[in-house]
């Protein structure tokens, strides 16, 4: 019989006996203690959790909107990865990887396997001129090079800078060009239902007049990978030494960045640090998904996200744990592969978004029925709100009512979780995240930082001293730093990070987060702006203007809508499909809109702003409001016409 770790009380779910035995935290108490003095208690974690070569002199210095977390500490982040677990840990896996081709075995990489690996990429990109402090661009799919190349990086001191491998070569080149990034790695390419996909011609069209000297190419799909600056990563592999002494750098030193979507047309680089991130990965892996000495960790999400960075590499190889990771599609061959993966390598924390949820909801029952995953213990959820339904179907179905659900709230800005029940201390409450995490601190306040009052909606920012995991600045681009997310500060002199979310606090203390209070959308998980669509849009040669906004959708959360203003009024039967494919080229086939509608103009207000409100209120059958206000009222019936006559989403 597997075991219960879950029992319920009233109508609320807590952890049981067996969870409370297990957990590294199972005291309600600690959230108290770490208020006392949140500095105290990030010190000591980092102090116990992490190998350090210079102890730090300062543990937190706050000049905002900057902020130190272990200031004058020296350590290396691989060191803390791999090397010191190899005197107990040697032989354990590291990594187990599960290729979606089933005729390809999965490739279990241990610790020293992965030491040996890390230290001869550090020895290729050193051959290659890469130093401390240079950023190196990773365009890889979900297979083990991309944790060796990110790892060698960090060996080195280098700066990653990972770009999601589904982004086009176009979001490719913007973000090589805004890093300076002086060498690619990439793959031929990899495989997504059965057929490969090439990778390769994406990543040298957008290396093409670029600062990229050299582009190294794992041959996924065994091709002869040549060409002037290409170089192949076997052949590299095979002549480099196995030996590689970390470089030590400074806690506060830029480990990584990270593009994100935020409320301008640019995606821009939030910068994470070595030390603070790192204890902030290291103890809510461990804490959240209570990791223990044979446990492994599958966190399905991709490298091209934060979770990835997080969750599916860093937090279980800083805790010297497993972590699995599975190339391919959810659904392929069959909807059941990823329950075969759990119960084949006794997946004991589980973490996944709602959006693949719903999606495994509306797959005929039999694909699951058969599956009891006894393995199982924790199960997380991240990315956007869980509702009822995916949160007991998640429960039920894959958790067999045995396991708790941590619904994790957090952003590529915060680099670990912040928001989030943990699995010894409960409740486990459908819909609300939960409280912070100990150390941290967050209210919910009005637009000018006031404090609002239980079960009350507002914005949600951190107070400080701030996590440590919390960005360092957005990539040489300090204006947009401050403005993004410091306006309480400029404007009213509070010292909170602003978060864009909204949420309110229940009488209980639990967090309800509401989402995006900005112009980003959650699409199947995935952050994407409304401007930076708009903004790829009307590159197209047809369009003239247009505007794009969210609807909820039952599957992915959120879609992007389009409305277009032609030029010429030239209408092509195919406009759609150009569209579609122009997105697929400036961003990638996620950001694609799901609805597109061809108008005379736009609601605007007489200043020229675009009312965007009005055509969501249109889109989603509300009553719009605000109509006085606008230059153009009759806009407004002529959309509502074009919406319903082509009978579109309601
Ligand atoms: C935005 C950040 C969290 C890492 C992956 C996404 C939304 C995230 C939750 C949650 C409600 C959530 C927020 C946030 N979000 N997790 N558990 N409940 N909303 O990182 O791409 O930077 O997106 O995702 O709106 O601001 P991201």
């Amino acid at each position: 019989m597997a075991i219960k770790y879950i029992t319920k009380k009233g109508s609320k779910y807590w952890p049981s006996k067996a969870m409370k035995e297990i957990a590294y935290v199972n005291n309600p108490k600690i959230y108290k203690e770490a208020d006392k003095n949140p500095i105290k208690f990030w010190a000591k974690i980092a102090k116990e959790g992490l190998d350090w070569e210079e102890p730090w002199t300062t543990t937190y210095e706050e000049k905002l909107p900057y902020f130190k977390w272990f200031k004058g500490g020296k350590l290396n982040f691989s060191y803390n990865c791999i090397d010191r677990h190899l005197f107990k840990n040697a032989n354990k896996p590291a990594l187990i990887f599960v290729p979606e081709p089933t005729n390809e075995k999965p490739t279990i990489l241990t610790y020293k396997e992965l030491h040996e690996k890390v230290c001869k990429f550090s020895n290729v990109l050193t051959k290659y001129k890469i130093k401390k402090g240079d950023v190196v661009s990773i365009y890889l799919p979900l297979i083990p090079e991309a944790l060796v190349a990110m790892l060698a990086c960090t060996r080195i001191g280098a700066i990653h800078s990972v770009v999601f491998s589904a982004f086009s070569s176009d979001a490719l080149k913007a973000r090589i060009q805004d890093g300076k990034a002086k060498l690619l790695i990439t793959a031929d390419g990899y495989y997504r239902r059965g057929k490969p996909i090439n990778l390769l011609k994406k990543a040298k069209l957008a290396a093409k007049r670029t600062t990229i000297k050299k582009i190294i190419v794992v041959p996924r799909l065994k091709k002869s990978v040549r060409g002037l600056k290409i170089r192949d990563f076997n052949k590299e592999m095979k002549t480099a030494s196995s030996k590689f002494i970390p470089t030590t750098v400074k806690s506060e030193d830029p480990m990584f960045i990270l593009y994100t979507s935020g409320t301008t047309g640019k995606p821009k680089g939030v910068v994470h640090d070595t030390g603070g991130y790192a204890t902030h990965a290291y103890i809510t892996t461990k804490w959240n998904f209570n990791l223990k000495d044979n446990d492994v960790m599958w966190c399905t999400a991709d490298i091209g996200w934060i979770t990835g960075h997080t969750y599916a590499f860093y937090g279980p190889l800083l805790n010297g744990s497993t972590t699995l990771i599975y190339e391919g599609s959810p659904d392929f061959p069959k909807p059941d592969r990823w329950w075969k993966i759990i119960e084949k390598h006794n997946v004991t924390a589980f973490y996944t978004a709602p959006t693949a949820i719903r999606m495994f909801m509306k797959f005929p029952e039999k694909y699951i029925k058969k599956y009891k995953m006894p393995s199982l213990k924790i199960l997380g959820s991240v990315g956007e709100p869980i509702d009822k339904d995916a949160w007991n179907w998640y429960f039920k179905k894959i958790g067999h009512s045995r396991c708790p659900i941590i619904d994790t709230w957090w952003q590529t800005e915060t680099g670990g979780t912040i928001v989030n029940v943990l699995p010894g201390i409960g409740p486990f409450v459908p819909t609300l995240a939960g409280k912070s995490f100990p150390g941290i601190k967050h209210i919910i306040v009005d637009e000018k930082g006031k404090e609002k009052k239980k079960n009350q909606l507002g914005f949600i920012v951190q107070k400080s001293p701030f996590a440590p995991g919390l960005l360092h600045g957005v990539y040489k681009n300090h204006p947009k730093y401050l403005k993004t997310y410091w306006q309480y500060l400029t404007k009213y002199k509070k010292k909170y990070y602003d978060s864009s979310d909204g949420a309110f606090i229940t009488k209980d203390n639990l967090i309800r987060i509401t989402g995006r209070t900005d112009d980003v959308m959650k699409v199947a998980g995935h952050r994407l702006s409304t401007a930076e669509l708009e903004d790829a849009i009307s590159q197209h040669k047809l369009v003239n203007e247009c505007a794009v906004v969210p609807i909820p959708d039952k599957l992915k959360g959120e879609v992007p809508v389009a409305f277009l203003i032609l030029k010429h009024n030239k209408h092509p039967s195919n406009l759609e499909k150009q569209i579609k494919s122009h997105v697929d080229k400036k961003i990638g086939p996620t950001a694609r809109p799901s609805f597109i509608y061809v108008v005379n103009q736009l609601p605007k207000t007489r200043s020229g702003k675009i009312m965007r409100r009005i055509l969501k209120s249109l889109l989603i059958n509300e009553e719009p409001k605000g109509l006085s206000t606008l230059l153009n009222p009759k806009s407004v019936d002529e959309i509502k016409k074009i919406i319903a006559n082509k009978n579109h989403p309601k």
